[in-house]
């Protein structure tokens, strides 16, 4: 079995926080491993517990479109979440983030994730995925390079001009942290 095979096998059926009683699909990973480039985001959201995929809803279009114009085809990148379960008791409250116990739970899927997918650059996106990766990434957990950027839903909620420097600024970044570390 390949590592992602091994890696599938271990963590589908995860029962390790409450969150795994509400969601419809886990949600490990999206794109090929290994990769040079991780970009880390906060939790699925409907779209994503609904198809199983991470970012494959409105704000993972606009991410796309970041992601497009940043970083080159010819470099590997694949997306992953803080934790892998959609917390929909807490959207259901208008809390958009998962609980920080939740987090810590869902962190040994997301260190082997790390260790599997090699990544040389993870993108946070979003500040409470720069908390946590920040937290575990000063050393032991990746060598990888750390940069962060505007989550795209909250992007999506300015007004237009607003809207398009945000989302300028997010490519900026990444291709700034592309020439540093890759290149
Ligand atoms: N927001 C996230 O942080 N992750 C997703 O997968 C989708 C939306």
């Amino acid at each position: 079995m390949t590592p992602w095979q091994l890696f599938v096998d271990k963590w589908k059926n995860c029962t390790l926080c409450p969150l795994h009683t509400q969601r419809s699909n886990i949600v490990l990973a999206r794109g090929q491993i290994p990769a040079e480039v991780m970009v880390v985001g906060e939790a699925p959201g409907v779209s994503e517990d609904a198809l199983g995929i991470p970012f494959c809803g409105p704000a993972g279009q606009l991410l796309d479109q970041i992601i497009e114009r940043a970083i080159p085809v010819s470099v590997s990148v694949v997306y992953c979440n803080l934790v892998c379960c959609f917390p929909r008791e807490a959207k259901d409250r208008g809390e958009n983030e998962p609980e920080l116990s939740e987090i810590i739970a869902c962190r040994p899927r997301l260190q082997e994730f790390i260790a599997i997918a090699k990544p040389r650059l993870i993108v946070c996106v979003g500040v409470l995925a720069s908390d946590h990766i920040n937290h575990d990434a000063r050393g032991k957990v990746t060598g990888a390079a750390v940069t962060q950027i505007d989550h795209p839903a909250w992007i999506l909620r300015m007004p237009l001009v607003q809207r398009q420097m945000a989302t300028q600024r997010a490519i900026v970044v990444i291709k700034t942290a592309i020439r540093n570390v890759l290149q």
